[in-house]
């Protein structure tokens, strides 16, 4: 009988400068999908990395913490860096090859003056909340696009505004490369998987359930319209006085105003203890058809 094919992990090679990615990538075969990853691997990466070793001939996966996303008072000193684990996982899932640059090797002259400007759907939600993340974002997306020269690049859905906003520039800038968005991975009861998710104490990952529960109490209203949704999401979080809630909207899926029927996304983000969590949700606006 002939089986599944078995799927050997493949040891990656792994490069952290520039020359060495460029001369390994003009050898690849096409076509070429990168992966582009903050590091702290789990099965929401493993799960874009999958994808990507399914639909391409080679496939690049970028780990680089990248300080021009980070406000001032933000994690990057603390943002868990775990390269040896992380090659594991990129192995496991048969990358050929990991782009694990220094902040040097990104930037060589230091901050960088041009930078990529997002537009006004980078100011709302996370924008609002983050000033210069989207721009921060958007600039190392470009730059490590131009560097990998992918035909497809795989995001998750978990960051949706980030997935937007990527497609957005990619259009705008007339960049060469399809932008694959991938479904969100959750723990059995319901948790988004997150690098962040490794600071929660067993106490606040039990509170920080309240975004899955929240988003899925707006998504059960969504027949009865965009304001029973919000406010059947709003209420799981009030409920649970230990959410300290940044936002929870509704938009149409391309982050517009809600429709009064029809696709439409439930979007939250809230901190746990000093933990920040991001989360959302498509939701069915109307009555079912
Ligand atoms: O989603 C992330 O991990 C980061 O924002 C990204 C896209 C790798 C850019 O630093």
């Amino acid at each position: 009988m002939i089986g599944a094919p078995e799927i050997r992990p493949r040891t990656p090679e792994v490069v952290r400068d520039r020359d060495a990615l460029s001369a390994i990538r003009d050898r690849m075969p096409g076509p070429v999908a990168v992966v582009m990853t903050m590091g702290a691997l789990h099965d929401g990466h493993a799960a874009l990395l999958r994808q990507a070793r399914a639909r391409a001939a080679s496939v690049i996966a970028t780990i680089f913490v990248n300080p021009l996303q980070f406000g001032p008072a933000e994690d990057l000193g603390r943002y868990p860096r775990t390269l040896p684990a992380d090659l594991d996982v990129c192995a496991r899932e048969q990358v050929d090859l990991v782009f694990a640059p220094t902040v040097e090797a990104m930037y060589p002259t230091g901050q960088p003056e041009v930078r990529v400007q997002p537009g006004p759907r980078g100011e709302i939600l996370e924008g609002a909340f983050r000033p210069g993340f989207f721009s921060g974002v958007l600039t190392v997306v470009s730059k490590l696009l131009h560097l990998t020269r992918p035909d497809v690049t795989f995001f998750g859905e978990k960051d949706y505004q980030q997935l937007m906003m990527v497609r957005q520039m990619v259009t705008d800038l007339s960049m060469d490369v399809e932008v694959v968005g991938v479904p969100i991975v959750r723990e059995p009861d319901g948790l988004a998987l997150s690098s962040r998710n490794a600071y929660l104490s067993a106490d606040e990952r039990k509170v920080a359930l309240a975004l899955s529960a929240a988003l899925k109490a707006g998504v059960r209203a969504g027949s009865a319209g965009g304001d029973a949704v919000l406010a059947a999401a709003r209420k799981v979080l009030a409920d649970v006085s230990t959410v300290d809630v940044d936002y929870c909207e509704l938009t149409d899926p391309a982050l517009g105003p809600p429709p009064q029927s029809g696709p439409a996304r439930l979007l939250i983000a809230a901190k746990v203890g000093s933990t920040r969590l991001i989360d959302n949700m498509a939701v069915t606006l109307g009555p079912e058809r």
